[in-house]
C-alpha cells in the first residue's frame, strides 16, 4: 500500500517575510545572541495594512477612523509606527493606555473599549481620551467620576451587544460584553443626568467572529440605534463595528480542503492519525458517523482583512435591503473599525531553536522545540500553519513528518497538535519559523513558566535596501534624513 501524500499547510508570505525568512545567516545570528524563543516584528508593514483599509473606506466615500485593537500584540515598534500614521489607538488597560500615550499618540487618537476597572474609567478621563463603554455601571460609574473630579466633558461611545427593531430583538452573535436592547431607556437616562459631564458621539458593537450574517445583523441594528438616540435628542456621529476582519494564514485553498477531509477521515478511522492522539479540534467519531464542529480558525480566507471590510459595506441591510455602506453615507455616519489582527497582517514571525528529533515509544517522532506553546500561541488560537525551515546549514535533508513538542514538563505542551509534513526535516540546531504571526501569537497568552524568559522581541526594517535591526523597545520611525546634519551645513552661511 502506498502512503498518503504529505499533508501541508504552506503559510502565505508576503515578499518581505519570505526575504527575512531567507536570511538564514542573520536569523540565526540574532536567536545566537538573543536566545529561543524570538519574536521578530515588521513595523513598516502596519503602514501598508492601515493605508488598504482607508482605501476601502475611501472607495465606499465614507469617512472615519481606524482604530488598532493594541492587545493584539504589546510591541513598542509597532505602536511608535502607527502613531507616525493617521491611525488611531483601541487600548484595553491601564498600561497599554500608558503605553501609548508614550509612544506618540495624543488623547484625542485614543479610545479605550472593554469592560474596565474604576481605575482604568478614572485614568481615561483624566486623560481626555474616548470612552466606549462596555454597560449601564460603567457608564454611571464615569459620570460619576468626572462630575466628581471636574473634569472635562468625556466622548463616550456606548457598546451593545443587543438590538431591538420595530419590537423585535435583533440576533447578532452572543457576547458577554456591552449593553443588551433592553439597557436603552437607562442609557438615555444616565445620558440625560450626565449630560454636562458625558457627551454621545456614537453607538459601538464588536462580535469575535468573521461571520457576515451577524456583522450585517449588529450593523442595521446599530443604524436603527442611532436614530433612536437621535429621536431622544442626542446628536451621535459615529458607528463603531469594532474588529475581526480577519486573516488568510495559508496559500492555498485546497490543501485546506485536504486537511479537513483528511482530518474527517483519520477521525473515521479510514487512514492514519494525522493528529496527537487522534485529537479531533472538535469533531469525533460516534459510532462511525463524524459529528461536532471544527473548532479551528477558517486559515485559508480568500476575503479578509481590508477585502472583508469591503464585502460588509457592500453587503445589503438584512431587513432595510440596500447597502450597508449606502446607508452609513447617507446618514453621514463616521465609521470607526478596530481591527487587531487584520493590522498585523504579515507583520511579524516567531521564531525557535530545534532542541532534538526523536522518536516516541509509540513510534511518533518528536521535534523538540527551545519554546513552549504559550510562545507561540497558534493551538490555543486554533491556527494551522505550517512553519518554515530556517537551516543552520546547507546539508540536504530528506522529507519527514512530526509534531512539534514543547519545553515545558507537561504533556499537553505540544506547538502542534496537529502532525507537520516537513519538505527538508529539521535536525537540532536548525531554527522554525512561524510566519504571520504578529496578531495575537507571540504575547498574549506568553508566560514565565519554569522561569523561562518570554521571548525577546525584534523590529526588523528596510534601509537602502537592508535588513536592519533593534531592540523592539529601541526602534522609533524616525527616517535617517532627519538625523542627517550635513543638508544643514550646506545650506549654512560662510561668516
Ligand atoms: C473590543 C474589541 N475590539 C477589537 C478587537 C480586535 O479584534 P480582531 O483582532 O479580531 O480584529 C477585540 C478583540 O478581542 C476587541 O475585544
Amino acid at each position: 500500500m502506498t502512503a498518503p501524500p504529505p499533508l501541508h499547510l504552506t503559510p502565505a508570505l508576503s515578499p518581505e517575510t519570505a526575504s527575512l525568512l531567507d536570511d538564514t545567516a542573520t536569523l540565526h545570528q540574532l536567536v545566537g545572541a538573543l536566545g529561543s524563543p524570538l519574536n521578530i516584528v515588521l513595523p513598516q508593514r502596519i503602514r501598508s495594512n492601515v493605508t488598504a483599509f482607508h482605501e476601502v473606506m475611501a472607495a465606499h466615500r465614507i469617512g472615519g477612523h481606524i482604530y488598532y485593537a493594541h492587545k493584539a500584540n504589546r510591541s513598542s515598534a509597532l505602536v511608535r509606527e502607527l502613531a507616525a500614521t493617521d491611525a488611531r489607538i483601541d487600548v484595553a488597560s491601564p498600561a497599554e493606555l500608558q503605553h501609548v500615550l508614550g509612544s506618540g499618540f495624543s488623547p484625542d487618537r485614543v479610545m479605550a473599549t472593554g469592560p474596565k476597572t474604576p481605575e482604568f474609567v478614572w485614568l481615561c478621563a483624566r486623560s481626555g481620551i474616548t470612552v466606549n463603554v462596555d454597560g449601564v455601571d460603567e457608564l454611571a460609574l464615569l459620570g460619576r467620576i468626572v462630575s466628581g473630579a471636574r473634569l472635562p466633558q468625556v466622548q463616550v461611545l456606548v457598546r451593545f451587544s443587543e438590538f431591538r427593531t420595530a419590537g423585535t430583538t435583533l440576533l447578532s452573535k452572543p457576547s458577554r460584553f456591552g449593553c443588551a436592547a433592553g439597557d436603552l431607556d437607562t442609557v438615555l437616562a444616565l445620558l440625560d443626568k450626565f449630560r454636562d459631564e458625558l457627551r454621545l458621539r456614537g453607538v459601538a458593537f464588536h462580535l469575535d467572529t468573521v461571520g457576515m450574517p451577524e456583522k450585517t445583523r449588529a450593523i442595521e441594528g446599530s443604524l436603527h440605534l442611532l436614530d433612536e438616540f437621535v429621536r431622544r435628542g442626542h446628536a451621535p456621529t459615529v458607528l463603531d463595528i469594532g474588529g475581526g476582519y480577519g486573516v488568510n494564514y495559508l496559500s492555498s485553498a485546497e490543501e485546506w480542503d485536504d486537511f479537513t477531509t483528511a482530518l474527517g477521515a483519520a477521525l473515521l478511522g479510514k487512514r492514519d492519525h494525522i493528529t496527537w492522539q487522534g485529537s479531533g479540534y472538535g469533531l469525533r467519531n460516534d459510532g462511525g458517523r463524524l459529528r461536532g464542529t471544527l473548532g479551528l480558525y477558517p486559515a485559508h480566507r480568500p476575503v479578509a482583512g481590508p477585502g472583508y471590510l469591503d464585502g460588509l459595506l457592500s453587503a445589503a441591510a438584512p431587513t432595510m435591503q440596500r447597502p450597508l455602506g449606502t446607508i452609513i453615507l447617507e446618514n453621514m455616519y463616521d465609521l470607526y473599525i478596530e481591527p487587531g489582527r487584520a493590522l498585523l497582517d504579515q507583520c511579524g514571525s516567531a521564531m525557535a531553536r530545534v532542541l532534538e528529533v526523536r522518536t516516541s515509544p509509540t513510534g511518533e517522532t518528536l521535534v523538540r522545540m527551545d519554546m513552549n506553546a504559550r510562545d507561540v500561541s497558534l493551538e490555543e488560537h486554533g491556527v494551522q500553519l505550517d512553519p518554515v525551515l530556517v537551516p543552520q546549514d546547507s546539508v540536504p535533508r530528506r522529507a519527514g513528518s512530526g509534531y512539534l513538542i514543547g519545553n515545558l514538563c507537561l504533556e499537553s505542551d505540544l506547538i502542534s497538535r496537529r502532525k507537520i509534513f516537513f519538505p527538508a526535516m529539521p535536525t537540532a540546531g536548525d531554527l522554525l519559523a512561524f510566519p504571520n504571526t504578529a496578531g495575537y501569537f507571540m504575547d498574549f497568552s506568553a508566560d514565565h513558566a519554569l522561569g523561562q524568559p518570554v521571548a525577546t522581541k525584534v523590529a526588523m526594517y528596510s534601509e537602502a535596501g537592508r535588513w536592519k535591526w533593534k531592540l523592539d523597545d529601541q526602534y522609533w520611525p524616525l527616517s535617517p534624513q532627519w538625523l542627517d546634519h550635513s543638508s544643514d551645513q550646506s545650506n549654512s552661511q560662510e561668516p
